[in-house]
């Protein structure tokens, strides 16, 4: 009996043991299942507004112009007239291209207009008031869009924009949480009283009828209306009553830019991404060929060894950007050699899994014979198999806070993305060199990533995000999440991100997200860890392809972001 009692215990508890052991099952976290086509944008309206267009047989092109305006009124936070973006597309026969429509300096910008006698950088100078604005670009590059690829007239585009404005949308709890958090900053800078400082809470409908009537002229007299006409008559007067510097001049000769994307292998894939003057293409290249060799996939998701391959390739990207990345039209960027497998071979040569780089031991890589909080991203598939993926910005919050009340919207503070003074950081902490220095008509360097990538020659996934230096590294991360751990799309724009850009030497890791021991783990490893910091990292937005053909939406769940589609 006691030898039976006592078998049974040993079953019972082995039976307990392996019940408690065995991980859970957990069903995988699916997105929106459309089967033709699809919009992920940082709002309903703006993804319902493209989906729209879509279905009265428009084209993915068709369908940015109508939800590029539709996020400058529902999300005015980075939504834009006022800023400017990139564009990475796909056509249904695999052709590719890239449109640059960010913002320049002013005609009468200059190298050291953000210093003070001692020659020390005034950071409220680049992100504050008119100084900080960069010469819009965002009204050129939907006109370009519309030129080359539209198939539907302007007028029936914007005209749901125009509706969308005038009837008013409906404020989130986290635009009213922003709208509150920013109140002292709009203060500062504006004379009037702004239409988002009249005590709009969460499910109020906000209503834009001076950008309602912007548009209007915009669908009546196109772009010249933005660049040369009455709108720019009012923007320039409205900028230099501020004490801004951008003058009518500047806007006549502002143009958006074909550019042609970076392209480059990860294993199976083919990823195409944005070229300078966005960092973003040049960097998810380096980073990604130089965790190529390692098997990430056996080493886990977020686990240690992942960590340390990306960290220690994201470092070493990161020092080469702050030294070679410019606007390509000012400075010569040795990309061949910065994406070349044995030149980021020999980057790593110095990777240990024993214990971190630091930072101070890295520089830029030595090239033989060279001489010299706010964007919103969406995604686009339509059905007839064209694919975009469009990052915009007015890069931080509501860009300079600057509101043209007459116009109804906000104007970029871009110029802070150049490099104020050599090895002083800007607003992301990110550190520039002469390459991008401020001079009249240059654009500033970017950290922005759309993405499209290819599997098999065919599209696979339209990836991109917002968090300014964080937005290459959350690319990387969410590609990778699909790629190597098999995430669903939803699962890989929601998973818990780090992000390491050289300098400051600290990983970021988003709050309560990682397990202590493995952050005490790389401690041990002479990493710097900041979990206190509680930003977010990326708000990234994609589609994915799947097998069966149908489309799955990622729409990230630390925003408003919806994913819509038929
Ligand atoms: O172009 C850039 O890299 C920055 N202006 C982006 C700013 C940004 O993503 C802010 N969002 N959190």
């Amino acid at each position: 009996m006691r030898v039976l009692v006592l078998s049974l215990l040993l079953i019972l508890s082995y039976s307990c043991k392996t019940e408690t052991t065995k991980p859970p099952v957990k069903a995988p976290i699916r997105g929106l299942i459309a089967n033709k086509a699809m919009v992920v944008s940082a709002r309903a309206e703006a993804s319902k507004i493209g989906k729209e267009i879509m279905l009265k047989g428009g084209n993915a092109f068709d369908a940015m112009v109508a939800t590029e305006m539709a996020l400058a009124v529902a999300y005015p936070y980075a939504g834009n007239l006022g800023g400017g973006g990139f564009m990475v597309y796909r056509m249904a026969n695999g052709d590719i291209g890239a449109l640059d429509y960010r913002e320049k300096a002013p005609l009468a910008a200059s190298k050291d207009m953000y210093l003070d006698e001692n020659g020390d950088p005034i950071p409220e100078k680049s992100q504050l008031g008119s100084l900080a604005v960069g010469v819009p670009g965002t009204i050129a590059g939907i006109f370009e869009v519309h030129e080359k690829f539209g198939t539907l007239p302007i007028k029936e585009l914007l005209s749901p924009v125009v509706d969308l404005a005038k009837k008013g949308f409906v404020v989130t709890e986290k635009q009213e949480k922003r709208f509150q958090h920013y109140k002292d900053l709009f203060l500062k800078v504006n004379t009037d009283t702004i239409p988002i400082l009249r005590g709009y809470t969460a499910n109020d409908t906000l209503k834009n009828e001076a950008l309602a009537s912007t548009l209007e002229r915009i669908i009546e007299n196109g772009k010249d209306e933005f660049y040369k006409g009455e709108t720019a008559k009012k923007l320039v007067a409205f900028i230099r009553n501020h004490g801004g510097i951008i003058t009518m001049n500047d806007l006549k000769k502002y143009k958006a830019k074909w550019r042609k994307p970076v392209e480059f292998k990860y294993k199976d894939l083919k990823v195409i991404s944005m070229s300078p003057p966005s960092s973003g293409g040049i960097c998810l290249a380096q980073i990604m060929k130089m965790i190529e060799p390692h098997d990430l996939t056996s080493f886990g998701h977020n686990s240690l060894k992942t960590i340390q391959v990306i960290t220690e390739a994201e470092r070493r990207a990161y020092a080469d950007r702050s030294f070679y990345l410019g606007d390509p039209d000012f400075v010569k960027i040795p990309i061949d050699t910065l994406i070349d497998n044995s030149y980021l071979k020999g980057r790593m040569d110095s990777f240990s899994f024993d214990k971190a780089t630091l930072s101070s031991e890295i520089d830029y890589g030595q090239i033989p014979g060279y001489e010299s909080e706010e964007t919103t991203h969406y995604s686009i598939v339509d059905s007839f198999g064209n694919a975009i993926s469009v990052t915009t910005t007015l890069n931080g919050a509501y860009g300079s806070k600057l509101y043209v009340d007459e116009l109804g919207f906000f104007l970029n503070n871009e110029m802070d993305d150049f490099s104020a003074k050599p090895g002083t950081p800007n607003m992301f902490g990110l550190i520039g060199a002469e390459a991008n220095a401020i001079a009249p008509e240059k654009r500033m360097l970017s950290s922005m990533t759309p993405t499209i990538v290819e599997k098999n020659d065919k599209f696979w996934m339209s990836v991109g995000t917002p968090g300014g230096s964080t937005i290459i590294t959350s690319v990387l991360q969410t590609i990778l999440n699909v790629e190597e751990f098999e995430m669903t799309m939803q699962e890989a724009v929601n998973a818990p991100r780090f992000h390491h850009q050289w300098l400051p030497d600290v990983v970021v890791f988003e709050p309560n997200s990682f397990d202590k021991t493995l952050l005490q783990q790389l401690q041990s490893k002479g990493y710097n860890i900041n979990e206190e910091e509680s930003r977010i990292i990326g708000k990234v937005d994609g589609i994915l392809a799947l097998p069966d053909g149908t489309l799955e939406g990622g729409a990230d769940k630390r925003g408003d972001d919806t994913a819509d589609g038929f």
